[in-house]
């Protein structure tokens, strides 16, 4: 089973331009309690290094992209988060790095919960060992 899950957001296109509608329990399958986003990102710097207990997400690259790297503690797949119709969903406890951020890249997440840093593992060795012990 592949760790990269896509969520397709339909264009709702016209003459004028693109428009995207986001919604709990249609493209998004939770209820978004929180919705942050990332921007600016330094040049060369990587963020994220950390996994949720029980956070459900859904990053995508507004504008610009990056590589996002995922870890379930047993395998790690990388993809690039480059377009603003997909969605790349992040489930709990899964290891997420973020990569290669072009100067321009805005990444939109959705999430199920309210900000919560007791929710986070911070440490690579430490998810390791929660996944291990379920
Ligand atoms: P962090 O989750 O470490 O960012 P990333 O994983 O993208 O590198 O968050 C950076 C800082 O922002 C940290 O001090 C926590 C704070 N923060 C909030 O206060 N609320 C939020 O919703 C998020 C995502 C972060």
């Amino acid at each position: 089973m592949s760790l990269i899950q896509w969520t397709s957001f339909p264009p709702l296109g016209d003459e004028r331009g693109s428009l995207v509608a986001l919604e709990s329990g249609k493209t998004i399958p939770f209820l978004i309690e929180r919705v942050y986003y990332l921007f600016g990102t330094v040049q060369g710097v990587s963020r994220g290094f950390h996994a949720h207990r029980h956070l459900q997400q859904v990053a995508v690259c507004v504008t610009g992209r990056c590589r996002m790297v995922l870890d379930d503690g047993e395998w790690r797949e990388e993809v690039w988060l480059d377009s603003p119709t997909k969605g790349l969903l992040i489930g709990n406890m899964v290891w997420r790095e973020m990569h290669d951020f072009t100067s321009d890249c805005v990444m939109l997440v959705l999430a199920s919960q309210h900000y919560d840093e007791t929710d986070y593992i911070r440490n690579y060795e430490d998810f390791l060992r929660e996944v291990k012990n379920g």
